[in-house]
């Protein structure tokens, strides 16, 4: 049996072969995002997977829609995956918003479906940091979310020569399209021709463009002028303070394809542009309101950074760790008669927060050994009784080949005073 197409396995290291995902790498990035959230102060959530379909056909626009993992359940309920988070987190915070302090300051880790054209840096699932903002219409509300997105990036080993966060403003479009007399009902599909103008044929783009009584050329001239609005030259003022200035330039080729996004928008990217949008967001001021049906009026911005393209571009600069097997002891049973003294040390060691194995099953003394390599243990550990009788454990460390010989009872208390200076490894958090 296949996996579906665009969906993916993430395997433990070593990996045994090229083109496997790593689930160390996952768990590396997901610490890493989880680190960074904590840091700036938010706050983790989480809603369910699937959700009524009519939470995303109304809000998202017509991209996402097309791209609905939908079906109908067995009581005839429509529903469908979630593609993206930000219409869950509307819906959960007009829920209960009175039992918080504003603002809310959430984030999340939300695996996302999207029946897209598998390609570079776009499957049907992925998984996507969303840092969140709700009940701040300030820009400084803005720019603490910039940030957190620089410095996240930067957290990996990115640098202001490896990607770029470009900033625009759907108000400065808004008002580009409304001075040149442009029709309210064509506002959005207007900035659906803005957001693909990179992507698309230059004539495509003026033919598009003039069925709306634009012009290609006035389109290129206020995006190379590129001047910035009164938000953005906040925004990009709190960032120069933080010594972040480098990190943004302002750039209208970015609109965002989404149709909730009122004001403030930006996109990551790699700066030689050989990959996709490593993440994307912006304002959403409406879409508290809209989800609550009015009752609800809330100010919102966030972001999502998925785990594919920067996984791509990581790799790419070579910025990944080594993922090395996160093993403090491996116990060598060489004698089947200790096995119930051991599983005692094991238990004891486990209780005290160590990472532990051992063979299940009667082994060969070298076979163990080798295990133990293998799995990269700090501490190798036996059992056995001196002449008078006496049960003993010998420790040794595997990388500076010393032995230590302690009572069984000692072990515990040994190889905990040694933890801290000698950095073992079976804390997943410090692989
Ligand atoms: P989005 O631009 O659709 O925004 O997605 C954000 C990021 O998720 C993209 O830049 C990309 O890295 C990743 N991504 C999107 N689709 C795929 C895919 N099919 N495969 C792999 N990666 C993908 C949103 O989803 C907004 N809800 C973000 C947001 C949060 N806005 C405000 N708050």
């Amino acid at each position: 049996m296949e996996r579906l197409p665009g969906f993916r396995d993430f395997y433990p290291e070593p990996l045994p072969q090229p083109g496997l995902w790593s689930a160390n790498a996952r768990q590396y990035i997901f610490n890493t995002w989880r680190s960074l959230a904590r840091r700036y102060g938010f706050h983790e959530y989480d809603g369910p997977p699937l959700e009524p379909l009519e939470l995303f056909t109304t809000k998202s626009g017509e991209e996402i829609v097309g791209q609905l993992y939908h079906f109908t359940d067995k009581s005839e309920r429509q529903v469908s995956l979630r593609p993206e988070m930000t219409p869950t987190l509307a819906r959960m915070i007009a829920a209960c918003e009175r039992g918080y302090k504003k603002p809310f300051k959430w984030f999340a880790l939300p695996q996302l479906f999207r029946y897209e054209r598998q390609q570079k840096g776009r499957l049907r699932e992925h998984f996507q940091f969303n840092a969140d903002i709700v009940g701040e219409k300030d820009p400084a509300a803005d720019a603490e979310l910039i940030a957190l997105l620089i410095d996240t990036l930067r957290s990996f080993g990115l640098t202001h020569e490896d990607f770029v966060i470009r900033l625009s403003s759907r108000n400065a479009w808004q008002v580009f399209f409304r001075h040149r007399h442009g029709a309210a009902t064509q506002e959005y599909a207007f900035y659906q021709i803005i957001d693909k103008l990179e992507r698309e044929a230059p004539e495509q783009s003026n033919e598009k463009l003039e069925r709306l009584g634009f012009s290609l050329a006035e389109v290129s001239s206020f995006i190379a002028q590129g001047e910035p609005t009164a938000e953005l030259t906040a925004i990009l003022a709190n960032l120069a303070a933080r010594g972040l200035r480098d990190y943004v330039k302002v750039d209208y080729h970015v609109i965002r394809g989404l149709a909730y996004y009122t004001g403030v928008v930006f996109e990551a990217f790699d700066r030689k542009g050989e990959f996709r949008a490593i993440a994307g967001g912006g304002r959403y001021d409406n879409l508290v309101k809209l989800i609550s049906q009015g009752r609800v009026d809330l100010p919102a911005l966030g972001f999502g950074m998925g785990d594919v393209v920067l996984l791509e571009l990581l790799r790419a600069r070579a910025l990944l760790p080594k993922f090395t097997a996160a093993l403090d002891v491996f116990c060598l049973v060489e004698d089947e008669n200790l096995r119930v003294e051991f599983l005692k040390v094991i238990h004891d060691l486990r209780a005290a927060g160590l990472a532990v194995d051992y063979s299940l099953t009667a082994a060969k003394p070298d076979r163990q050994f080798k295990r133990a390599q293998e799995l990269n243990a700090t501490y190798t550990l036996k059992l056995e009784r001196d002449p008078a009788g006496m049960l003993l454990a010998r420790i040794k460390n595997l990388e500076a080949r010393q032995e230590s010989v302690v009572l069984p009872a000692e072990v515990v208390t040994w190889l905990k005073g040694r933890q801290g200076q000698e950095g073992f490894r079976g804390d997943p958090a410090k692989a």
